[in-house]
């Protein structure tokens, strides 16, 4: 797959994404409610959607059913979302740029925020419940996304980032932060797409290790973009790790010393789905390595 072929591939994921949270978001919200305008306003302005194209490209690897995995992507990125407006708040990170626009709370005053945020944790559970797959597809789905999003996965990571304001975390702290407010989800999207092809349980253990340090990667870049982008280019502020007394693994660790260890997942992470599935991975290959080098 050259890079041409990725990079259509990836816009044809995120475009069977971006329809599908348009009709939840008809189906799940009221038009005249202004929680459920502010929850749309972050859902519907882009992000890289990245936890949706990992269900959609997993399940295509796996030869799932791309109606069930579209059903699967959506929901994650709507957890996704809630998560980013809830991080924004001045109670969290006091973030007021999100996805190059004003944070929610900026837009629509901090309760509306609050509860949009609330709406979309709902209406992705909504979204699983709704979705064109069996019981049983719909029962792990449910357990992965609680799991990954709650209080074992996103939601404690975010509790210990806190917690490590102002206070040096040791490089163990900042391993167990990193796993949970950013891993965790991004293994549920990843076994998403084992669950949209009804293989779970054979493939747990090898996608498991290619999420988890897809997720740690993806958690070590954005740290060090906070240091090194500027914030038309993240189209959130930078900055702002600091800014809020937090240390991360670009300030204890070093941007360099950052670099060379994404890298080294990333190669590790992309032999092993290789030795596992072949050129099927091809894409997930290059999805892996095109997040170590971003930019944005
Ligand atoms: C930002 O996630 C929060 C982190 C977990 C680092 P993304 O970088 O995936 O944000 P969007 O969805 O593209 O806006
Ligand atoms: C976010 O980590 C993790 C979430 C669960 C949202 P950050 O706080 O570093 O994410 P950004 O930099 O605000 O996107
Ligand atoms: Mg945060
Ligand atoms: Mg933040
Ligand atoms: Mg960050």
């Amino acid at each position: 797959m050259n890079t041409s072929e990725y990079t259509s591939q990836y816009a044809e994921y995120v475009a069977q994404l971006d329809q599908q949270l348009k009709t939840n978001c008809e189906q799940l919200f009221l038009k005249h409610s202004i929680v459920a305008q502010a929850a749309q306003y972050s859902l519907l302005n882009g992000g890289k959607r990245v936890r949706g194209v990992l269900t959609l490209s997993v399940s295509e690897m796996l030869g799932g059913d791309p109606k069930v995995a579209a059903a699967l992507g959506a929901s994650v990125e709507m957890l996704h979302c809630y998560s980013l407006i809830h991080d924004d708040l001045p109670c969290m990170d006091d973030a007021d740029l999100r996805r190059g626009k004003p944070a929610c709370h900026k837009q629509y005053g901090e309760a509306n925020a609050l509860l949009a945020g609330d709406a979309l944790l709902t209406a992705a559970f909504a979204a699983l419940a709704a979705a064109p797959a069996s019981d049983s597809q719909k029962a792990q789905a449910m357990e992965l996304l609680a799991h990954g999003a709650g209080a074992q996965g996103m939601v404690y990571g975010q509790e210990l980032d806190l917690a490590f304001e102002n206070r040096t975390p040791s490089r163990q702290d900042l391993l167990q932060i990193h796993q949970h407010k950013t891993g965790a989800l991004i293994k549920t999207a990843v076994l998403f797409g084992a669950v949209a092809a009804e293989q779970l349980e054979q493939v747990r253990s090898p996608l498991s290790g290619y999420a988890d340090k897809l997720g740690l990667v993806f958690q070590i870049v954005d740290d060090v973009l906070d240091v090194t982008a500027s914030a038309e280019q993240l189209g959130k502020p930078v900055g702002n790790d600091a800014a809020d007394g937090k240390i991360t693994f670009a300030t204890l660790e070093g941007v360099e010393s950052c670099r060379a260890q994404c890298s080294a997942l990333t190669e590790q992470a992309c032999l092993d789905l290789q030795k596992q599935f072949g050129v099927r991975a091809d894409f997930l290959v290059q999805l892996a390595q095109t997040l170590c080098g971003r930019s944005f």
